[in-house]
């Protein structure tokens, strides 16, 4: 790695400070800022990380402006249209795609590693069947950890490859038992004869009393779309993930935290969102014309979902794949849709609108995957658990290569102060009156409480 040097000119107290920078392989080069405090008594500021890259990584590369995505150095689209998510898996894990023994021998590792705990069961029944499934999945994730005290010690390689190979191949078991609970159906246990998508399948549509059959377009498209949202750099679930587990918390604990974060509607959370915003639009009748002008009214604080990101500034290449698959399945069904005419029509409207052409507001992989999944006969409920299903793999890679980093420390963000200083402590009748608005408000939350 070149290294480069940047300057730092403190006009006030007329000194300059020597950064060092540092270029990686692609992107943006970094001015490295780790002993900017120990040298100058200061701090940087960047709310949201915008400016600031957290770590050094090998693992995926987006190019925000160009709507590039890599992993590994491997182009998304390629990957999407010609791998199996496996494959994927592995690449990520492990750097490079498998050799053929490799693969059969990572295969079935997974395979032999999907059931859970018969215990387990018991966690899911606690919950009312109403639950949202990500709300029992991280639950169930993080309580995982209490049953493998056998391979716990993160500082162990061996360890920390058997708790990868477990997460991986338990998630989509308990994405499917998330979703059996929650219509009221039996769980069904997976199947040795059935690769890791046709497994989700299956688990989430068969009953005991029958076999799903599985349909090779929807297998091919579930598997696409994890293989679409298994990485994607420093995104907040990922970011959420590497601060938990860099306090040296064990992996099952550190993604459960991923899943919380990613269930937010900012993020994973969208592609729900999207297909709320379609139905609204569809049940009321309303004119799509109408709907981007209400969003563009910054007054009505709404957003068009599916659309912006924090990245890219282009069209993101995942939504492009999911675009064509989306048309190709509607194709081959022969099913006219009308949340797809809308979908189609609002982004059309969007694409050629001065508001969102100025902001580089684009379509991100949630506007289409949620008509996608909707097509495929998933509800809405299912698409943030599936999405992260598909992101348990970036997580874990990530999660492994933050430990292993040389460079690896406890994530400790520092801040700037706005608060009040130099206050004394009074006794409680020396402080001031309460409002009689804040003691009636007071009383209110105590009876409520009773
Ligand atoms: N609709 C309307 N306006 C938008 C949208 C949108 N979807 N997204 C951003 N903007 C506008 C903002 O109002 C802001 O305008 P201003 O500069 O006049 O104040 C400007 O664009 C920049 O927006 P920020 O929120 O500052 O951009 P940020 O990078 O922080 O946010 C985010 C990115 C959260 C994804 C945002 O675009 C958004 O809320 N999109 C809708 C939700 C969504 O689809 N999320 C999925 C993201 S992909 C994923 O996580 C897998």
């Amino acid at each position: 790695m070149n290294k480069k040097r940047f300057t730092l000119i403190d006009n006030d107290n007329k000194k300059e400070y020597q950064l060092d920078g540092m270029e990686g392989s692609i992107g943006p080069d970094v001015i490295n800022i780790s002993s900017l405090y120990k040298d100058t008594g200061l701090f940087t500021y960047d709310p949201g990380f915008t400016s600031t890259a957290a770590c050094n990584s090998k693992i995926t590369y987006i190019d925000g402006e160009k709507g590039v995505l890599l992993y590994r150095g491997y182009p998304i689209e390629q990957l999407a249209n010609n791998s199996s998510f496996l494959e994927v898996s592995y690449l990520l894990m492990h750097g490079e795609l498998p050799s053929q023994s490799d693969k059969v021998e990572f295969e079935n590792t997974i395979k032999n590693h999907t059931l859970l705990n018969e215990q387990i069961t018991h966690f899911f029944r606690g919950f009312r069947r109403d639950a949202h499934p990500m709300a029992m999945m991280i639950g169930v994730v993080g309580a995982l950890s209490a049953f493998y005290h056998d391979s716990l010690n993160i500082e162990d390689a061996n360890h920390r490859m058997i708790s990868t190979h477990r997460i991986l191949a338990k998630m989509p078991t308990i994405a499917a038992m998330a979703f059996k609970y929650h219509l009221g159906e039996p769980f069904m246990y997976p199947l040795n004869k059935y690769d890791y998508t046709d497994n989700f399948l299956h688990m989430s549509f068969a009953t005991p009393t029958k076999e799903y059959e599985i349909n090779p377009l929807f297998s091919k498209i579930m598997d696409q779309i994890f293989i679409l949202h298994a990485d994607h750099e420093q995104n907040a679930s990922t970011s959420t993930v590497r601060t938990a587990g860099s306090s040296l918390a064990n992996p099952y604990a550190c993604i459960s935290a991923g899943i919380s974060s990613l269930w937010g509607k900012s993020h994973g959370g969208a592609n729900e969102a999207v297909i709320d915003m379609i139905q609204e639009i569809k049940n009321n009748d309303l004119n799509p014309k109408k709907f981007i002008e209400e969003v563009k009214n910054k007054k009505n604080k709404i957003r068009l979902m599916g659309f912006g990101h924090r990245v890219y500034k282009n069209y993101d290449p995942r939504a492009k794949v999911l675009k064509k698959s989306t048309e190709e399945l509607f194709k081959e069904l022969k099913i006219k849709s009308k949340e797809l005419e809308i979908a189609k029509e609002i982004e059309e409207l969007a694409l050629n609108d001065e508001y969102f052409k100025e902001k580089n507001l684009y379509p991100n992989v949630d506007f289409y995957s949620g008509i996608l999944l909707k097509a495929l006969g998933i509800p809405t409920s299912m698409f943030t658990p599936i999405f992260a299903v598909g992101r348990t793999i970036g997580w874990l890679s990530q999660w492994k290569e933050m430990i292993e980093d040389q460079e690896f420390k406890i994530s400790r963000p520092r801040q700037l102060y706005s608060g009040e200083i130099d206050k004394n402590y009074k006794k409680v009748m020396e402080r001031e009156k309460k409002s009689m608005f804040n003691l009636l408000w007071l009383k209110k939350t105590f009876l409520n409480n009773q």
